[in-house]
Parts: C-alpha cells; structure tokens; sequence
C-alpha cells in the first residue's frame, strides 16, 4: 500500500512507523491514523516482526489533531465523523509491543497517540501537552484518562487546565516516559529496545503486555489472579523449557517462538 501521511519500513525484526506530514507538525488526520492501523494489521500478521516503534520527525512527534480539518465542525460532524478516533484504539489493541520514539512536540492527539503506546523514549528536545483547552474544546483522544493514570492527577489537571508543556525531564520524573536519551539517539534507542523485546518469546512477551496493562483494568487481588494464571501457562511453553536450560548450561537462549 502507498501511505500518504506515514513511512512504513522495518528494522531488523522491529515494524517502524513514522508519521509524515512535515508541512502540519505531523498533525494527526483520519487517514493518517487509518494509515497506522494499516500499517499495524501487517506488522501483527507479520512472523518477522516481534515490536513495532512509532516515530515522527526532529521538531515534532505530532502536534495533535488537524486543528485546519475541525474548525468548522459541527456537533454532528463531531459525534458522526468521530474525528481521528473512529480507529484510535488500533494501537492499544496490537498484541505487539509498541514504543513511542518522541522528539520535539507532543501534542494533544500527539501526546495521546504517544500514550496509547506501550511505552515512551523520550529525546532530551521532547514537549509533551494537553493544550485544547487553549482551542475551546478538551482532550477527546485518552488525555484526560491515560495521562492521570500515567502521571497522577495533580500533574494531569495542571497540563490539561493550564496547556503548559512538560519537557523531557520533567515527564520522565513523572513517569510518563521511560528514557531521556540526546535527540540524535532517540530512534537508534527505540528500535534498540524494540529488537531487544523481539527477541524474546514472543508468546511471553504478549503475554507481559497483557499483564502489564491488566494493572490499569482490574482491582490488584483481580490482577494478581490474572497474572498468577498467565504465569503458570507460561509452563507449557517450550520456549520456557529453552529459556531455563539455556540459563543453566550458561548458554544463549534460541527461542522458538518469536
Ligand atoms: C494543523 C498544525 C498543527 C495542528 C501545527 N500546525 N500544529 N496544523 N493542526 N495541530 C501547522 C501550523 O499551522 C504551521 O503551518 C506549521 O504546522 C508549523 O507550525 P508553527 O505554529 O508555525 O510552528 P511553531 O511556531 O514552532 O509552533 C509549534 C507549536 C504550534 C507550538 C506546536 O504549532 C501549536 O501550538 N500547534 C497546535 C498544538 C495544539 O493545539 N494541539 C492540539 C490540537 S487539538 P503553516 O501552514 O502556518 O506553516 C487535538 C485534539 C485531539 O489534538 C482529540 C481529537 C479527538
């Protein structure tokens, strides 16, 4: 398929995605977040693929949604069209880990697309905000949900209330990233990482994710549950097999399932 608004390539056994619309600061349109469910659906059938990263350019990750394409909007046209978010949820539900690589502005959809993510690497030059406030209208793609859970709600009410931006630093105190790295490094990290994550069982690695985020669904005695069964399952892998006796003959692990 020709993308318009986004670079599909792959990386070693990493699926990597980078948002393209260089004239808009990345600004997030239906067929761009379309283009990134295409994009997904491939890496996800793929065997050779074992994580996906999600980039945009040096100056800005995304600076939200097409602020030009909504102005005019009417109600209707918000709730019918269900701009940009009629398939948001095309990230969050990849199997697949999916890192976010953010340099420069991360901006309203942009910060939310960046949370929908599994996790954050952040450039030293990364800006992360909620400012619709500042256009009448509140975050309407996970903000006001993912970023309390991701930084607590004082912060979260802060930057949507006020629209300051977060810098790096700052968003890694927070939690909301997990690495600050020079923006020269920033994608090299990412698709590093992302290898790392390939390389393992790829079963067991779904299987973390479904944990991990089990955390931000369930009461902790629910989760606890879950994650005791999922561990156990784990037993009736051969790639556990493999894992424990390469640990114990001091060797590599060669997982089957990747
Ligand atoms: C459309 C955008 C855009 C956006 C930037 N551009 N952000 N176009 N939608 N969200 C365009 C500008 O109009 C400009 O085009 C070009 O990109 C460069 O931007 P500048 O403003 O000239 O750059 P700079 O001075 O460096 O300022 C960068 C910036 C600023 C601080 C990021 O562009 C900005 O505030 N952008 C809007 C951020 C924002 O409010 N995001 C939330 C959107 S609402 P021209 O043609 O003039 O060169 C949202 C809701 C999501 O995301 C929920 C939906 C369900």
């Amino acid at each position: 398929m020709n993308y318009e608004n986004i670079v599909v390539e792959t990386r070693g056994r990493v699926g990597l995605i980078t948002l393209n619309r260089p004239k808009a600061l990345n600004a997030l349109n239906d067929t761009l977040v379309d283009e990134i469910g295409h994009a997904l659906d491939g890496f996800e059938a793929s065997e050779d693929i074992g994580a996906v990263v999600i980039t945009g350019s040096e100056k800005a990750f995304a600076a939200g949604a097409d602020i030009g394409a909504m102005a005019s909007f009417s109600y209707m046209d918000a709730y019918k069209g269900d701009y940009i978010t009629r398939n948001w949820e095309r990230v969050r539900s990849c199997r697949k880990p999916v890192i976010a690589a953010v340099a420069g502005f991360a901006l309203g959809g942009g910060c939310e697309l960046a949370m929908m993510c599994d996790m954050i690497i952040a450039a030293d030059t990364a800006k992360f905000g909620q400012p619709e406030v500042k256009l009448g209208i509140l975050p309407g793609a996970g903000g006001t949900q993912r970023l309390p859970r991701a930084v607590g709600k004082a912060k979260a009410m802060d930057l949507c209330l006020t629209a300051r931006f977060m810098d790096a630093e700052e968003a890694e105190r927070a939690g909301l990233v997990s690495r600050v790295v020079p923006a020269e490094k920033v994608l090299d990290e990412a698709l590093a990482a992302a290898e790392t994550i390939a390389g393992y069982s790829l079963p067991v690695v779904m299987m973390i994710k479904e944990s991990v985020n089990r955390a931000f669904e369930s009461s902790l005695s629910e989760g606890l549950l879950f994650e005791r069964r999922v561990f156990h399952s784990a037993f009736a892998l051969d790639d556990q097999k493999e894992g424990m006796a390469a640990f114990v003959a001091k060797r590599k692990p060669a997982f089957k399932h990747r």
